[in-house]
Formats: C-alpha cells, structure tokens, sequence
C-alpha cells in the first residue's frame, strides 16, 4: 500500500514503561505540559499515549467503554482538550480481545462502538493489544478495528501490538497499522535492549516509508541502564527506524536525558523520509556495526560494542554501502565532530556503548562503468 497515515515513525510518550497502572488524568496533563517545557514537543514528540488501566471496569448502560471514575474523574475528552490546546495528540489503548492484559473490557466484537467512541473524545492514535485474544486470527481481529478506525472519519493512528505472534509485518499495513511490535515486552535492563535488538534483525524489508516495525517503546532515563546504555539504546532504536516513545517520568526528567532524546542529528536519521530501517552489517564477536541508508544518499551507522571493556570498531565507506568517491564526510552525531576519509570509519567505543556516524560522500565520484548500459529490459 502507499504510505499510511504518517509518513515518519511516531514520537511522543506512552504511560506504560514507567507507571503501569498507576496512572491518572493529573499524570498526563503534567506530562504533557513538561513536553512542552522541556522542548520535546518541539523536538517533534507529539504524542501522549494512555496504555491500559485507563477504562473502568464495566462499560456504560449504551455498551461503551468509559474512563476510570477515579482515575480520570474528568474524562479523556477533557484530556484530549487539553493535550491540542499545547500542540499535542492524544493516543489510547485497547486490546483485541475480551479483556487488557490487566484484566479490564477491551473491544473485540466491540470495535465499531469504541472506535467510535475514541473519535468523538478526540483521540489521535490507538495502541491495540493482542491479550485475551480468544484464540481468533489475527488478521481478523486486527482487521476488524482497522475498518472500524476508518469508518469514523478521524485519523487515527493504528499501532498493532501483537509482539510478533502472527507476522504482523505482514498483515499490519493491510489493516491499516501504521507500525506493529515484532516482540514481546521491554524491560528496563541492558539484556533485555539486546535481545530485542538482535530480534529485528531480518525485519528490514517490511519497514519503509509509512509501516514500521516496533522493537517496543523506550526505556532510557529510568534507571536501569547505564549513561552509555542508554546513548546505545537510543541511537540503536533511531536507526531501525521505531517508533520513538518516551517511557521515562517527564516530570523530572534531568538535562543529560534531555540530552539524548533530544539530539537533532540522531532524531532526523530516524525521521529520514525514507524510511529504511538500519540492518547489521558486520558481527564479529561483540563488535557490531549497523547502517541504514538515508534519503540524501548518505549512510547513518552506528558503530556499537556489546563488550564490557573500551575497544576499537571499525568499518568501511564500502561496508556501509557507499563507495565509488576519492573521499568522505564523517559526522560524529554524539560529539559534532566531523573528519574526512578515504574510506576507513573507526571510533574507540565504550563498553555496552555506541558511536552513530552519518557518512557522506566528499570527494570526486569514480568514472561510471565505460560498457554495460543498464537496458530497461535489465530491471526485475
Ligand atoms: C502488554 C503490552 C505492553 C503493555 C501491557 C499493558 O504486555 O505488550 O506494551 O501495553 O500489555 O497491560
């Protein structure tokens, strides 16, 4: 299909990673207003996605779902409001099955009344889980709020949570999925950044401009990682071109998080219209390297150390993908630093760390091939 309903991986926050259930509409007002006062916003995070334990636990005497008394007395039309009047969108949670995973209604048989009921509070994106699923397929499942999403008229965000059970790379875009989870859940720990990071590997050819696979939201600046950790996590999930959400409190969230999420250089390579996802290209031992090919003709890498120890990794202008120039542009995303090269790319790397490059062309390009004009009748 052509291009979806968004044309970039989607930025903004969700509740889950850091609160669970334990949420309420004070939580997300305050958060999005601390998007807005730290600059996130107009870094391009726009989205304030709700995840479960939002919905009290019956619906409503007409059949819809309504938002916890308690937790969000004000109701999630107020809150979206609120979210636009600072320049943001609001995004909720459901599950295409009998229940959440937390145990709360959710919309399978349901999904014409709740999407309808999603579009008249103003809501801009839908997370749709995959629990309780009733052992039912998932293309129909899926399929069955897609249509219902379309049906209302409002463009609304399909984010298909099916962590990989039933390809949805596959079916996720004829559904109308803007980007779909390939795995099971993050946890805010270094074993679990590199499992799902090995997991996306072979995932590159269903993502392009408009369909994203999902390695799941982001877990930097909660505490579990490393300061070099999470520089590794985030520049890692900009290349594969996920969806770049928050999990982390912004309430107090310190400048050297700031930092990160906020870093231009690495954020346009995971904005890149385009929309190729990086894929590894060298794997020797703890040394890796990953490139994703950006629409200016240059190459975003990261050069990344699995290792406990500082080392030297290494690569190549031809390994990355580029080749046929006397020279290269090499830019230090992190540190700014620029240099020129022949050829060779190399950084010292910290342990469980990373250095992202972005690779251009400098010199004089090769002469073109002096015989084998391609013929029209040479392309697949
Ligand atoms: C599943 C999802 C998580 C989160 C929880 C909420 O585990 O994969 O991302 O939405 O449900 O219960």
């Amino acid at each position: 299909p052509a291009p979806g309903p968004i044309t970039a991986p989607v930025m903004g926050w969700n509740s889950w990673n850091r609160f669970g259930c334990n949420i309420d509409e004070n939580l997300i007002r305050a958060t999005a207003d601390a998007m807005v006062s730290t600059g996130l916003r107009d870094s391009g995070y726009t989205y304030v996605n709700i995840d479960d334990c939002w919905m009290a636990s019956t619906r409503d005497a007409q059949g819809r779902l309504r938002p916890d008394p308690v937790r969000f007395p004000g109701g999630i039309a107020a809150l979206a409001d609120y979210v636009h009047a600072r320049g943001l969108k609001l995004g909720i949670y459901s599950s295409a099955g009998t229940a959440t995973c937390q145990g709360l209604p959710a919309s399978l048989d349901h999904e014409t009344v709740d999407a309808q009921t999603w579009a008249s509070w103003g809501v801009d994106l839908l997370k749709y889980d995959n629990c309780n699923n009733q052992g039912r397929p998932a293309l129909q499942r899926y399929k069955a709020m897609g249509d219902a999403l379309k049906a209302t008229g409002r463009h609304i965000v399909y984010s298909i949570c099916n962590w990989g059970d039933d390809e949805p790379w596959v079916f996720g875009p004829n559904v109308g999925g803007s980007y779909w989870r390939t795995t099971g859940d993050i946890s805010d720990n270094w074993g679990s950044v590199t499992s799902l990071l090995d997991q996306q590997a072979g995932l590159e050819p269903f993502a392009r401009r408009g369909y994203y696979n999902d390695p799941d939201m982001l877990e930097v600046g909660n505490g579990g990682l490393t300061a070099d950790e999470n520089v590794a996590h985030f520049s890692l999930w900009s290349l594969l071109s996920a969806p770049l959400l928050l999990g982390n409190d912004l309430r107090s969230v310190s400048a050297s998080t700031l930092a990160i999420l906020r870093n231009p250089d690495v954020l346009a390579v995971n904005q890149d219209w385009a929309g190729s996802q990086g894929r590894r290209v060298a794997d020797t031992g703890d040394q890796e390297v990953w490139a994703k090919p950006m629409s200016d003709g240059s190459v975003a890498a990261v050069l990344f150390n699995r290792g406990g120890a500082a080392t030297t990794v290494s690569t190549s202008a031809a390994a990355l993908g580029l080749g046929g120039s006397s020279s290269y542009a090499v830019r230090n995303l992190w540190t700014a630093g620029t240099a020129t090269t022949t050829g060779t790319i190399s950084a010292t790397v910290p342990a469980h760390g990373v250095a992202m490059v972005r690779v251009t062309r400098a010199g004089t390009l090769a002469a073109p091939p002096a015989s084998g004009t391609l013929q029209v009748s040479d392309l697949p």
